[in-house]
C-alpha cells in the first residue's frame, strides 16, 4: 500500500514516494507552546510565535524533507492551550522575507486583535514583532494563521491549533488535536509554486496531492480498546474539503467550529469538514484488541483514499465510559429573529459563471463587487453597515458552480436554513459551507464593533474577489 495521505485530487503525484517505504509513520502528537494552565482563577497565558522558513519531514522517513514556512520550526505550529475566561498574550515575530499577521480564527476578539493587515493593524514587517492580547470568551477548538497573502502563507505551512478548555471539561481518556493540511508537492517532496494561479482561483482553489495529519503523512493511529477519545479535527487546507469516515466506529459530533451542538451521529458516520471548519467528536473505541480500521476521506467522488488506520493495541479493553458527553453552551447572544434586519449577499463568478466586468486578476464577486486587495478591487469599503447591538439575518446565495466555505470574522452565527428549509441543528458556526447554487441563512447579534471580513476560506477565492467587509458601528 502507498502512504495513505497521498491523493490525486488535482495533480497526480500519488505514490511517488512509495519506492522502498518500509517504516510506518504513526500519527504524531503536537507540541504545546503554552503549558496547560492549572485549575482555578483565570490566568494570563503567554506564548511566543516566530514565523520563519524551516525544513520539516512531511512525507515518510527516507524521503526528502520539505522546505516550508513554520511557527517555532514546526508545521502545524504549537498548540496554544488555555481555559475559558483566560487571557492569551502572544508575541509574534516575523522572520519571513515578507509581511505577515496572525488571525485567531473563530475566537471572538476585539477588532484591533483580529490580525487583518491594513483593515485592523499595519502588517508586521520582516524583523518586527507584534503583541496580540485578548480574552477567551468561548471554550472550544479554534486555530491561528496569517492573514497576509494567506493563499500562500497558509499553504506553505503557517497554521496552528488553539484549544480553549471548558472550566469543567467532560471526562474522556484522551483529548487530541488532528490538524489536517493539504500540500501540493512535487516528486522530490518540495512544495510546488504557482501560488495564486488563476486556474486554481477560478476553479476549486489550490487542492494539493498530499494530506498530512499534525504535519506528517499518517499511516496508523494507535488506540486502545474501550477508550474514549475527544478528537478535535481542524481543516487548515487552502481548498480541500474532507468527508471523514471512521469505518466500524460511530463518531458523535459534540461541537462545530468550536461551538457546542446537541450531540449527534452524522449521517453514514461521515464527518464533513470544509476549509477552516472544525469538528469536535467523541470516538469510543468499541472494536476488539489487535484489530485495524480505516479512516477514509470520501469527499471527492472517484478520488476516495485511506487517510490512516486506527490500530488497536493487544492490551485488554478498558472499562467503557457510557455517560453521554454534552458540552455547556458558550456565552453568545441569541439573535432576535422577530426584529432582525435582513440583508442578502449573492456570490457570483468563477469558471462556468459570469466573470464579465470583473477587474483584472479577479474571478469572483459579492453583490457584483470583487473584494479584497488589488487593482480595481472594491478593497475595504464596507459591503453592509450594521448597527451595534442589533440582530441580523444574512441570506447568502451561491450563484456559482463551486463550493464556498464562507467565514465571518468576529462572530459566531447560527445557521438558520438551507435552500429555504430550516437547518436541523441551528448550529453555531464561524464558517458555513455553501454547495453550488445553495442559499443559506445565518443570524447573529452585531455585538462586536469594527470592520470585519466575510470571505470564502478557499484562499484563492478570497484573493480572487470573494471578500467583503461588514462594518459594525
Ligand atoms: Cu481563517 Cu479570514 O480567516
Ligand atoms: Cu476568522
Ligand atoms: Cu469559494
Amino acid at each position: 500500500m502507498g502512504f495513505a495521505g497521498a491523493t490525486s485530487a488535482t495533480t497526480c503525484s500519488r505514490r511517488r514516494f512509495l519506492g522502498g517505504l518500509t517504516a510506518l509513520a504513526a500519527a504524531p502528537l503536537l507540541p504545546a507552546a503554552a503549558p496547560r494552565p492549572a485549575r482555578g482563577e483565570p490566568a494570563l497565558v503567554e506564548a511566543h510565535l516566530a514565523a520563519a522558513p524551516a525544513a520539516v519531514q512531511l512525507v515518510p522517513e527516507g524521503y526528502p524533507a520539505t522546505a516550508v514556512w513554520a511557527y517555532n520550526g514546526t508545521t502545524p505550529g504549537p498548540v496554544l492551550r488555555a481555559r475559558q475566561g483566560d487571557r492569551l498574550r502572544i508575541s509574534v515575530e516575523n522572520r519571513l522575507g515578507e509581511d505577515t499577521t496572525v488571525h485567531w480564527h473563530g475566537v471572538r476578539v476585539p477588532n484591533a486583535m483580529d490580525g487583518v493587515p491594513v483593515l485592523t493593524q499595519p502588517p508586521i514587517r520582516p524583523g518586527e514583532r507584534f503583541v496580540y492580547e485578548f480574552a477567551l470568551p468561548d471554550a472550544g477548538t479554534f486555530w491561528y494563521h496569517p492573514h497576509q497573502r494567506s493563499f500562500e502563507q497558509i499553504a506553505r505551512g503557517l497554521a496552528g491549533a488553539i484549544v480553549v478548555e471548558e472550566r469543567e471539561p467532560p471526562r474522556v481518556d484522551r483529548d487530541l488535536v488532528w490538524v489536517l493540511a493539504d500540500w501540493r508537492l512535487d516528486a522530490g517532496a518540495a512544495l510546488r509554486g504557482g501560488f495564486g494561479d488563476f486556474m486554481d482561483m477560478s476553479h476549486a482553489g489550490r487542492i494539493g496531492n498530499t494530506v498530512t495529519l499534525n504535519g506528517r503523512v499518517p499511516e496508523r493511529f494507535a488506540v486502545r480498546a474501550g477508550e474514549r477519545i475527544r478528537l478535535r479535527l481542524i481543516n487548515t487546507a487552502s481548498a480541500r474539503i474532507f468527508a471523514l469516515e471512521f469505518r466500524g466506529h460511530r463518531p458523535r459530533v459534540i461541537a462545530l467550529d468550536g461551538q457546542p451542538v446537541v450531540p449527534y451521529e452524522p449521517a453514514d458516520g461521515v464527518v464533513l469538514l470544509a476549509p477552516a471548519q472544525r469538528a469536535d467528536i467523541v470516538l469510543d473505541m468499541t472494536a476488539a484488541p489487535g484489530t485495524r480500521h480505516e479512516v477514509r476521506d470520501l469527499f471527492y467522488r472517484g478520488r476516495e483514499y485511506r487517510l490512516l488506520e486506527l490500530a488497536y493495541s493487544e492490551e485488554p479493553a478498558l472499562a467503557r465510559r457510557d455517560a453521554p458527553v454534552e458540552l455547556p453552551p458558550n456565552p453568545i447572544p441569541e439573535p432576535d429573529l422577530s426584529s432582525a434586519e435582513r440583508h442578502s449577499i449573492v456570490l457570483g463568478g468563477g469558471m462556468m459563471g459570469s466573470m464579465r466586468g470583473l477587474p483584472r486578476g479577479k474571478a469572483w464577486a459579492m453583490n457584483g463587487r470583487a473584494g479584497g486587495c488589488g487593482e480595481g478591487a472594491a478593497s475595504f469599503e464596507p459591503l453592509v453597515v450594521l448597527r451595534l447591538g442589533r440582530s441580523y439575518v444574512l441570506a447568502i446565495e451561491n450563484d456559482t458552480a463551486w463550493h464556498h466555505p464562507m467565514h465571518l470574522h468576529g462572530f459566531s452565527f447560527r445557521v438558520l436554513s438551507r435552500n429555504g428549509r430550516p437547518s436541523a441543528r441551528r448550529e453555531w458556526r464561524d464558517t458555513v459551507l455553501l454547495d453550488p447554487r445553495e442559499r443559506v441563512e445565518i443570524a447573529f447579534v452585531a455585538d462586536n464593533p469594527g470592520d470585519w471580513l466575510l470571505h470564502c476560506h478557499v484562499l484563492d477565492h478570497a484573493a480572487g474577489g470573494l471578500t467583503a467587509v461588514l462594518r459594525v458601528t
